[in-house]
């Protein structure tokens, strides 16, 4: 497959961006400008547009001041597939692919495969294990089809299940049908989520070794979220009493976790913050890389604030490797040349620069 690749995007009321028409996207698209001009506004538009929400604060926040809704809209090619959607202050949200409405987001994740780089992007090591099952869950469902009905299925049984463990007095048989269908989704996900993590940590590992040679010793493991020697239906049980004296379902997939250790040392808690990073690029990267392994094209990089953190060799090294990973980028900077010492310059042609000023975007010349 090729890559989905956005060709054009229109964005309506996101923060100061009132109306902007950008025409022209290439593979890599740098967006440059003074602070508070709007250029994190673009990226947070495109990530509207894939994945139904901002990667900063909440949706009420990027509708702007005095707008009652949003739209983004943006043609993709190959085959010019246009995707849109409107999220309105109340919270209602239209999504379309090619005109027709959609009902999820998966369906529009799955056009627009995105990956957010910024100066948050540690998180991901030191923040909620829930932020690393986010991550894992979308390397599994953008390359293993059965993975999302068997997610749903898994998300409404464990919701039921604890339900009627809050409920003072169980009907046991009640309970035990969701019982039986929770251990046999949270199964399915967590073989799905396995044989994906078995070929992520090579990419990884191969990755980190381009962006950082002397970060040797790094290590990830999968911790599926319940003693891995017995079944998910024998945890279950086991963890029963427990379950219905605090009312929750203590055990299963939505407890899974990644482990990033260094020399057997949790990662989070040894690495500086720049180490931290680079971490962090080289786990999005990998996502990248599979993703197109597995033929189903390269995903879309949003890069914001690549220097934060980040020494210039150190931003070099991950402006090459998206390079090589023939990525679209969107891409953000101050000043319009601070790209120039960073990316490849045989990328030349392969540039659109834009300058963005007061939520305005105007066509620069090429760097
Ligand atoms: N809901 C909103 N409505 C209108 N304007 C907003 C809204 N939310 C934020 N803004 C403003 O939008 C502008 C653009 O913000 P944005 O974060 O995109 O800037 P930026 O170009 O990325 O700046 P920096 O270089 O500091 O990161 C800011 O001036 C901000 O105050
Ligand atoms: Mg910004």
């Amino acid at each position: 497959m090729d890559s989905p690749t956005l060709s054009r995007l229109h964005i309506h009321h996101v923060r100061n961006l009132q109306q902007v028409d950008l025409e022209g996207l290439r593979r890599v698209n740098v967006f440059y400008g003074r602070n508070g001009s709007g250029k994190t506004s673009i990226l947070e538009a495109i990530h509207l547009l894939g994945m139904a929400r901002s990667f900063r604060g909440s949706i009420k926040s990027l509708i702007s001041h005095g707008s009652t809704q949003t739209t983004v809209f943006g043609e993709i090619l190959p085959g010019k597939l246009p995707l849109g959607i409107r999220r309105e202050l109340t919270g209602e949200v239209k999504l379309k692919i090619g005109g027709e409405p959609v009902r999820t987001v998966a369906a529009m994740a799955e056009q627009l495969p995105l990956q957010v780089i910024n100066a948050d992007s540690f998180d991901l090591l030191t923040g909620a294990p829930a932020a690393r099952r986010q991550y894992l869950d979308w390397g599994v469902f953008h390359v293993e089809h059965r993975f999302f009905d068997q997610w749903q299925r898994f998300q409404r049984g464990i919701k039921q299940r604890n339900m009627l463990l809050r409920r003072g007095k169980l009907p046991a048989e009640e309970l035990a049908v969701w019982t039986r269908d929770v251990a046999s989704c949270g199964e399915a996900i967590t073989s799905y989520r396995k044989a994906y993590f078995k070929l992520l940590e090579p990419r990884f590992l191969a990755i980190m070794e381009k962006l950082s040679p002397s970060l040797t010793g790094l290590e990830l493991r999968f911790r599926q979220g319940w003693d891995k020697q017995i079944s998910y239906e024998l945890a279950l049980e086991n963890s029963e009493p427990s379950d219905r004296e605090q009312g929750y379902t203590h055990v299963g997939p939505q407890r899974a976790d990644i482990r990033v250790l260094i020399d057997g040392h949790v990662a989070a808690d040894t690495l500086s913050r720049g180490q931290q990073k680079l971490v962090v690029c080289g786990l999005k990267l990998a996502q990248g890389q599979l993703l197109s392994e597995k033929g189903r094209g390269m995903c879309t990089y949003l890069v914001d604030d690549l220097p934060s953190e980040l020494d210039e060799q150190h931003s070099t090294l991950i402006c090459q490797q998206l390079a090589d990973m023939k990525a679209q980028v969107f891409i953000t900077c101050v000043h319009r040349r601070d790209l120039a010492g960073v990316w490849p310059e045989a990328e030349e042609e392969e540039f659109a620069m834009f300058h963005v000023e007061h939520g305005g975007v105007s066509t620069a010349e090429s760097r």
